[in-house]
């Protein structure tokens, strides 16, 4: 059988998001080389429609396979509700039969059946995720004594994409969605940050959400879950290249992706402009 060569482990996101994503990734998997590419010119996704966000993400996951990346993980939740199904069925058996592209909704509902004592938990998502009641359906299929309460959370990614996470003005917006959450169900102990942005914009969250709430962020569970599926994929951990580095692509300007991105990575980041 004549071997492929191994390329990058793809990370996609519309913007910044999945940086959340990979940067834990890497401190769980540091051996492999990482190609992240964050379509920051057309984000948010959030409130597009499905067709959108499929025909963005598609494009997305071609780009990098042409650059090599034999795995691509969507570090994006409105990807994963709106667009992985239909990639893993329609693009997948026809184009790339040998290629693999995951998700971040099912690693997150697996956790949370585990940890949550009231059997309340709560969701902050785009309003393309929570509209889309992925969480909830994967919920039912794998833990149906637990009840979710999706809250839409349409300013808040605007807000990280635009350098304000840490700003004075996002206050207002953190708090009316987790007043909302709450009002809609006290019961819950468990918050799943549902967005790959959000934990931007977790200092602020915190403040805002009563201490013995737990608030659940995906960065370590999506990076385990990763970890899991190399050592039951030999096949595809052979294709994964080693080095430890780190390659970025944006669809916007460079310099603007390079500045906020370095905030995220705590680390200086150089990336290429691609057009998709
Ligand atoms: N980071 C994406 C997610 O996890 C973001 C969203 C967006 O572009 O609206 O849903």
């Amino acid at each position: 059988m004549s071997k492929e060569k191994p390329g990058k482990i793809g990370v996609f996101d519309s913007g910044y998001g999945g940086l959340t994503i990979l940067k834990e990734i890497r401190k769980r998997l540091p051996e492999y080389e990482y190609l992240y590419l964050g379509d920051n010119a057309r984000a948010p996704y959030g409130n597009r429609s499905f067709d959108i966000v499929f025909d963005f993400t598609r494009e997305a996951v071609e780009e990098l396979f042409a650059r090599g990346c034999h795995l691509v993980i969507l570090a994006c939740n409105t990807a994963s509700a709106k667009a992985l199904r239909s990639v893993q069925q329609q693009v997948l058996p026809e184009k790339y039969p040998d290629r693999r592209v995951l998700g971040v909704i099912r690693p997150t509902v697996e956790i949370l059946g585990t940890i949550t004592d009231t059997r309340h938990v709560g969701l902050f998502a785009t309003p393309g995720t929570a509209n889309s009641h992925s969480y909830r359906m994967e919920l039912e299929k794998m833990w149906p004594d637990v009840r979710i309460t999706e809250m839409a959370c349409p300013m808040w990614v605007p807000l990280v994409e635009a350098g304000e996470a840490d700003g004075p003005g996002a206050d207002y917006f953190v708090r009316k969605y987790i007043d909302q959450l709450l009002e809609n169900d006290p019961e819950i102990d468990t918050i799943v940050l549902g967005c790959t942005h959000y934990p931007l914009l977790l200092p602020k969250i915190r403040q805002y959400v009563r201490e013995d709430i737990r608030i659940l962020p995906q960065g370590g569970i999506v990076a385990e879950s990763l970890a899991d599926y190399l050592q039951r994929h030999p096949e595809m951990e052979e294709k994964c290249l080693k080095g430890g580095g780190v390659e970025f692509l944006t669809t916007e300007n460079e310099d603007k992706f390079d500045s906020l991105a370095s905030l995220f990575m705590e680390e200086e980041v150089h990336s290429h402009r691609i057009i998709l």
